[in-house]
């Protein structure tokens, strides 16, 4: 027998056994409308389904085909189109198409590409290929009984889809700066969603738009669906292409294909190099050598120089030995004499009128310091560092100084930095998010060690005689949601932690659900990695349904949790952060003493936390309070090294300049100690208050 017959009878002999419905071209799955679903309720538009019709498609002609041409143009054939949806069913296409349409409106190659997916369901010739009712029920219309479909499955090409979604996902709602899929892929949000959970939901008849489940397959090039099934693929706009003439291409906004393209940097020349040394030290070392070497020429020059004339004068004694004529005194030579001889004379007046009255001169002396470091009681010295780096006129300044009229201080912010450099990285194949690569440090025992020392710094409690009471975190942080009478869980404390509410409970709880018939155990690795991708998310898709908001009410972006990744791979971040942030108050007021005092207790048991052997973290820590700690420590530091100098300067000065006969020898050589240590204590001072360290 020939076998393609064979092929044939065994297919028609399985169909008739097991599907009833004809899968072929030109041939239609349902038509026309059978009335409401009596499963879909609240729903914005009433949910007419469709009849079962598993025959051909029907020519169209007049207001019929006038209307498909106005709702499906892309399935217009002229006279001879074909189709397998009535007027009625075009109508309500079209009203349903209505309310989606906007949100999608600023890019048109999208909208064309949406409309087109739900025409090629309802009205396409060949729609019994792609589309395979699953579910139906029996109705009575006009005393017939008749089977509505109140699901199918919809067979895409994979390809299609996707282009189809591309052109889509860019696409912003400029009420809200958010992309417009973020409202078509329900609880996924627009970072999470992908084709299939941007049509699921589409598909989907509790979204209160769909009438029916559409149950959207997606099928890979070369597979085969069997049943005579051919997946739908036809043209997909892409998003930078203009559909028509008369529209024009999605802008960049809405769509990345749409950007014009930026040269990259031009890659920096690098430092400047001679063969493998640096540029700089090279050309100072040859500088440097060349006057060295000069100098070393110069001296041996002129000392042979000397010798040559010295062995003539002792050959031409006689010859040579003459008197200075007076024509060889220059004029210059006479001024410099002048000048001298007056200048020595005045300081002679000068010395001798100030040592024949020692005590007037003093007093003297006195009352012009006195009087003239009377500004010093003006002076104001700061350690603010806003004060002590930005000048007053700043630009930044002003517009620090606005900000802060306006709207209120910036908060302060104490923070640590963690990380755990000996705990090795893993994978985890998470049953949402496929396998992930997890860090070190993200690691059960570490974050439950994290959610520890959090704790603990969040009970800091000291006393205050001032307020009469017991001091905590909740009278001196920042409380965005409650700032007039804050507890302790309205405070700002953004860390990992807080995508589990600080709960230790939430943290360890695990729960096993299946997701498209697979069942695994999901946990906080789960919920974490939905958090990262929708931290603004109340509840999140897995079966723990926990929520991602901070315990203070606030989202926690995943970039204040963690730190130290690649692109957005979070889960492969090295180190946590764990902030703490705290009241701005004005300075010279009692919230700013207590901010202080807080932070200094914060500093004690993050160092004291630091010292712990047990401690599984290496850290680094600062607190808002650091750095004018750090300044008032570097300045009290160096005011004895500026005291010390000072002190021998004058020491070596009243040496020099006095002269003691009977220790003219001693005196010769402390001048010199003493002038080198001078140099040498003053040298350091500078070097020092230059930021060397000595
Ligand atoms: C239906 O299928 C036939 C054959 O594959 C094709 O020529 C025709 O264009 C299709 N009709 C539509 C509207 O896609
Ligand atoms: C098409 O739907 C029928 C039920 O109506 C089902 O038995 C069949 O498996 C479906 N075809 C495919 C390819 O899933
Ligand atoms: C609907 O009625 C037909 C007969 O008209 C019957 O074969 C079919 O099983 C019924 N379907 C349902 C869902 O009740
Ligand atoms: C699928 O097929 C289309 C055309 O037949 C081709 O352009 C595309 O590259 C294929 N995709 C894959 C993933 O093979
Ligand atoms: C759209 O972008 C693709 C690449 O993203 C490019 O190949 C294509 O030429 C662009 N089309 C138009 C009309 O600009
Ligand atoms: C995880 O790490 C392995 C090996 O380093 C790498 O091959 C793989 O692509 C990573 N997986 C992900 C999802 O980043
Ligand atoms: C999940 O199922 C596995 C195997 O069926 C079981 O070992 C595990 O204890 C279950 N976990 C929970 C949280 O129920
Ligand atoms: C450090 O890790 C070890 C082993 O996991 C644990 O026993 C210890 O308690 C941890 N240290 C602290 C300070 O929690």
């Amino acid at each position: 027998m020939n076998p393609i017959f064979v092929y044939a009878l065994c297919h028609v002999v399985v169909c008739l056994v097991s599907c009833t419905q004809i899968h072929q071209e030109g041939y239609c799955t349902f038509y026309d409308e059978c009335g409401k679903n009596p499963t879909v309720s609240g729903s914005l538009i009433p949910a007419i389904i469709p009849c079962i019709y598993n025959g051909p498609a029907k020519p169209l002609a007049g207001l019929h085909l006038q209307k498909l041409q106005e709702v499906c143009p892309m399935l217009y054939k002229g006279g001879a189109t074909q189709a397998c949806c009535s007027l009625e069913q075009l109508n309500t296409l079209q009203k349903s198409l209505l309310l989606s349409k906007p949100i999608l409106s600023r890019c048109p190659s999208c909208v064309e590409n949406f409309v087109n997916i739900y025409c090629q369901n309802t009205c396409n010739p060949n729609q019994s290929l792609h589309i395979n009712i699953t579910r139906t029920y029996n109705v009575t219309i006009n005393g017939v009984i008749k089977e509505a479909v109140t699901e199918y499955q919809a067979y895409l090409s994979r390809e299609f889809a996707d282009r189809s979604f591309d052109s889509c996902k860019n696409v912003r709602i400029p009420a809200t700066g958010g992309f417009a899929i973020s409202t078509m892929c329900g609880k996924y949000g627009s970072t999470l969603c992908n084709t299939q959970r941007w049509l699921d939901f589409q598909g989907n008849s509790g979204n209160g738009l769909a009438p029916l489940d559409i149950d959207f397959r997606l099928i890979d090039n070369n597979t085969q669906v069997g049943q005579g099934i051919v997946p739908l693929s036809t043209r997909v706009w892409s998003c930078n292409e203009s559909t028509s003439p008369e529209q024009e291409a999605c802008s960049c906004l809405d769509c990345v294909a749409s950007c014009p393209i930026i040269p990259p940097p031009v890659p920096d020349s690098g430092p400047f190099k001679i063969g493998q040394l640096d540029g700089v030290l090279v050309v100072c070392l040859v500088v440097f050598c060349g006057l060295s070497v000069s100098f070393v020429g110069f001296l041996l020059v002129s000392n042979l120089y000397r010798g040559l004339k010295s062995q003539n004068k002792d050959k031409n004694d006689n010859e040579v030995k003459k008197e200075v004529h007076l024509h060889e005194v220059t004029c210059t030579d006479k001024a410099s004499l002048a000048t001298q001889d007056f200048l020595g004379s005045l300081f002679q007046k000068w010395g001798t009128m100030v040592a024949s009255h020692p005590i007037k001169v003093i007093l003297i002396s006195l009352i012009a310091v006195l009087v003239l470091s009377f500004g010093l009681v003006f002076i104001k010295l700061t350690t603010d560092p806003v004060e002590l780096w930005s000048s007053p006129n700043s630009r930044a300044m002003k517009e620090k100084a606005f900000h802060d009229a306006n709207f209120d201080h910036f908060f302060r912010t104490n923070q640590i930095i963690l990380t755990a450099p000996n705990h090795k990285g893993y994978a985890y194949n998470s049953l949402l998010f496929g396998r992930q690569n997890f860090s070190g440090v993200l690691s059960k025992d570490l974050i439950l060690e994290l959610l520890e020392f959090q704790t603990r710094l969040q009970a800091i409690q000291f006393w205050s005689d001032e307020v009469g009471r017991t001091i905590s975190l909740k009278d001196v942080c920042y409380a965005p949601l409650n700032p007039t009478n804050p507890s302790l869980t309205d405070c700002a404390v953004n860390s990992l932690v807080q995508y589990f509410q600080n709960s230790r409970e939430n943290l360890e709880a695990k729960i096993n659900m299946t997701v498209n018939g697979q069942t695994g155990e999901v946990d906080w690795r789960d919920h974490f990695l939905y958090c990262i991708n929708s931290p603004l998310s109340f509840k999140d898709i897995t079966d723990l349904g926990l929520s991602c908001m901070a315990d203070y009410g606030a989202p926690v972006f995943p970039f204040l949790a963690v730190g130290g990744y690649k692109n957005e791979d979070y889960a492969e971040a090295e180190a946590l952060i764990l902030t703490f942030s705290l009241n701005n108050f004005q300075r010279d007021t009692l919230g700013f003493e207590l901010a202080l005092r807080w932070e200094q207790k914060f500093l004690d048991l993050v160092q004291e936390y630091q010292r712990n052997p047990s401690t599984n973290f290496t850290f680094t820590y600062m607190a808002e309070r650091s750095l004018e700690d750090e300044i008032n420590r570097t300045t009290m530091e160096d005011i004895p090294i500026f005291m010390i100098s000072y002190a021998v300067i004058f020491i070596y000065i009243a040496l020099a300049l006095g002269e003691y006969s009977s220790f003219k020898s001693v005196l010769v050589n402390s001048k010199i100690v003493v002038g080198l240590g001078g140099i040498l204590v003053v040298g350091c001072a500078v070097l020092s208050s230059m930021g060397f360290k000595v």
